[in-house]
């Protein structure tokens, strides 16, 4: 039987020729805080690309304005260096098949940076500054930075992208009633707070064509706040306004939660689940999943579209190789790798 995990995946009009995806995990590794992609990012992925491997690759949190930095030597899309520098990434990983994509991210008050902003000036944890307050202003001009990114991420090459709305970060913390404190239309209700995330996915919407993605975190882990029932309602709102993907992930509100589940392998794959169940876009499923037989059982279980292998890629570059061989699958190795799986 042929597996599921290597059976084509479809996100919009993007064919993508397996469903493991690479999720976008930093790699604090530009230079002199320029927000370059330059050689090891290249080596980095193209490892993972190459050999007939990764079907979709997310590269990692890219800032869509300096301040919006999870740290300083992230990667940033907001001049025309960092984008011809993310062309020439995605030019060489595209070669061997890749999809490529870019995740578009801003921190927030999880920033390390200089000039933090958030809905409201309440700090992440004693190890963090507080940040400013957003004037409307601010939000009107950080979404004109996300559209900006995006549209740069188009001419950079990359087949789509993917908005950070997850993990705590500024997004995320415009959803959360426990961080989001305002009383303008931006705070208050669920509709007021996911609005800031919609307006973004819907400009950004009317400036690409590249389908447009979103990661959520389905449950902040702390009760009375952002739930599951949250992030499904959210999702179908998302899917309404031609959303193409949802990447479900979880966690990172707060740093001390009440309800976190054990750490156990696939500990996020109901949630993904529970979106699914909701849309018919597109879901990516992430969160300890480290078997090419779990992937294959969470698309099996309809858990699913799409497999997120996040620190098991970090770990294991020939991991979709591995894969391929475990699930029957080995006329998909390319031959300079071959003889390394029987
Ligand atoms: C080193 C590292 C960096 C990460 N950076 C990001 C990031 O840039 N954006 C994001 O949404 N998640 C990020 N994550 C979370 C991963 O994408 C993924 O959701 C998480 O590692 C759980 O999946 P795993 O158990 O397969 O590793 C990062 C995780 C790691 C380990």
């Amino acid at each position: 039987m042929q597996s599921l995990l290597f059976t084509p995946l479809k996100i919009g009009d993007l064919q993508i020729k397996n469903r493991i995806v690479m999720p976008p995990m930093c790699t604090y590794k530009a230079k002199d805080e320029n927000g370059c992609p330059r050689c090891f990012h290249r080596l980095h992925y193209a490892a993972r690309a190459r050999g007939g491997g990764v079907g979709l690759i997310i590269v990692e949190a890219t800032a869509v304005e300096p301040r919006g930095r999870i740290a300083s030597r992230d990667l940033g899309l907001w001049n025309d260096e960092q984008q011809e520098a993310h062309a020439r990434l995605v030019k060489e990983c595209v070669k061997y098949g890749a999809v490529m994509a870019v995740q578009l991210a801003h921190a927030g008050r999880k920033s390390e940076c200089d000039g933090l902003i958030a809905p409201s000036a309440v700090k992440f944890s004693e190890s963090y500054k507080t940040p400013r307050q957003m004037s409307v202003e601010d939000i009107v001009s950080v979404k004109q930075a996300f559209v900006q990114a995006a549209i740069r991420a188009e001419r950079a090459g990359y087949a789509a992208t993917e908005i950070h709305a997850a993990h705590g970060y500024l997004i995320s913390e415009f959803l959360s009633p426990g961080i989001n404190l305002r009383d303008d239309e931006y705070g208050g209700s669920f509709e007021n707070r996911a609005r800031f995330l919609k307006e973004i996915l819907s400009e950004i919407k009317a400036a690409v064509k590249i389908p447009v993605g979103v990661r959520i975190s389905a449950d902040s882990w702390a009760k009375g706040d952002w739930s599951l029932e949250d992030s499904v309602r959210l999702a179908k709102e998302l899917e309404l306004l031609g959303a193409a993907f949802i990447h479900v992930s979880a966690g990172g509100f707060f740093e001390r939660t009440d309800s976190a589940p054990a750490f156990t392998p696939l500990y996020q794959a109901g949630y993904a689940k529970a979106v699914k169940q909701a849309v018919s876009i597109p879901v990516i499923a992430v969160g300890l999943i480290t078997k090419a037989s779990e992937g294959e059982a969470l698309l099996l279980g309809g858990v699913c579209d799409g497999v997120a292998y996040g620190r098991e890629l970090l770990r294991n570059p020939n991991f979709a190789q591995a894969a391929m061989s475990e699930l029957g699958c080995a006329e998909l190795i390319e031959n300079s790798y071959k003889r390394a799986f029987k």
